[in-house]
């Protein structure tokens, strides 16, 4: 394991009862890196950003920042450390407005509150700061939710299926902000099941499936890795 990696999480595992969801996975990043997590539907992925994150605790594994044991700190905890992530299912304060969520966020991990202004700016999101987040579409509830990660100023982004709900353009907007942030030194995760989308984005891919690591490698030599066709395609 190299000793510079920014995020290197070591054997994580978590169990539901019986269910594996997550079977000792291991991933290293640096920063200015993009890594896609790819696998089908329960194959762990969320599980994983839920436990890299600390959302939830890993039943087994270490998770490093920037060297530093962070295995089983709060989710705020990490955020003020610089370790943030967006989810899969964005849930603002409906009742606040889009400021405020960014706001919020800021405040939470001692950010100025210029950093909530900036990452709306960042996501285009400036036009809409007054309105209450609960009349957001899903598009820009996702393009909130990433402004609130921003806001509070991350080194390491997980990234749960933001392009679902997105159109073409939008996405295309996406992806270039996600590349923006890597190039000004952030270490990104990538959860997405569009691989033209994370094309875009990284050569870099983990795939999972029933909770395993099945592959990790170049993103075009993935689908031609007889197992992962298999689980893409049911053979
Ligand atoms: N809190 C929980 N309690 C019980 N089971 C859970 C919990 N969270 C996840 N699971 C189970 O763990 C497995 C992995 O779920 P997970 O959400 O990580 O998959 P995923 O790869 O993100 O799927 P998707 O592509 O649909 O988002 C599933 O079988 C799921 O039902
Ligand atoms: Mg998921």
């Amino acid at each position: 394991m190299s000793s510079e990696a920014l995020l290197s999480a070591h054997s994580l595992s978590k169990s539901f009862g019986s269910l594996k969801a997550v079977d000792a996975i291991s991933l290293e990043l640096s920063g200015g890196e993009i890594v896609g997590l790819v696998g089908p539907n329960c194959s762990g992925k969320t599980t994983l950003v839920n436990l890299v994150s600390g959302l939830y605790r890993p039943d087994r594994g270490e998770v490093l920042l920037a060297g530093r044991r962070v295995t089983g700190m709060a989710p705020h905890q990490l955020a003020r450390l610089g370790l943030n992530r967006t989810f899969q299912v964005p849930k603002p304060f409906h009742t606040l407005t889009v400021h405020e969520n960014a706001r919020l966020a800021a405040f939470y991990t001692r950010q100025s509150p210029e950093r909530a202004e900036e990452a709306l700016e960042f996501v285009g999101l400036t036009p809409l700061a007054e309105r209450p987040a609960g009349s957001l579409n899903v598009g820009q509830q996702k393009l909130l939710d990433l402004a609130r990660s921003l806001a509070t100023a991350p080194r390491v982004l997980l990234v749960d299926e933001l392009a679902a709900g997105l159109g073409p353009r939008e996405l295309e907007l996406v992806a270039e902000k996600l590349l923006t942030l890597a190039g000004s030194g952030l270490g990104l995760v990538v959860v997405e099941h569009l691989l033209a989308f994370l094309n875009q984005l990284t050569s870099r891919v983990l795939v999972m499936n029933a909770g395993m690591k099945i592959y990790e490698g170049k993103l075009s030599a993935a689908v031609e890795d007889r197992q992962v066709v298999e689980v893409f395609l049911g053979g």
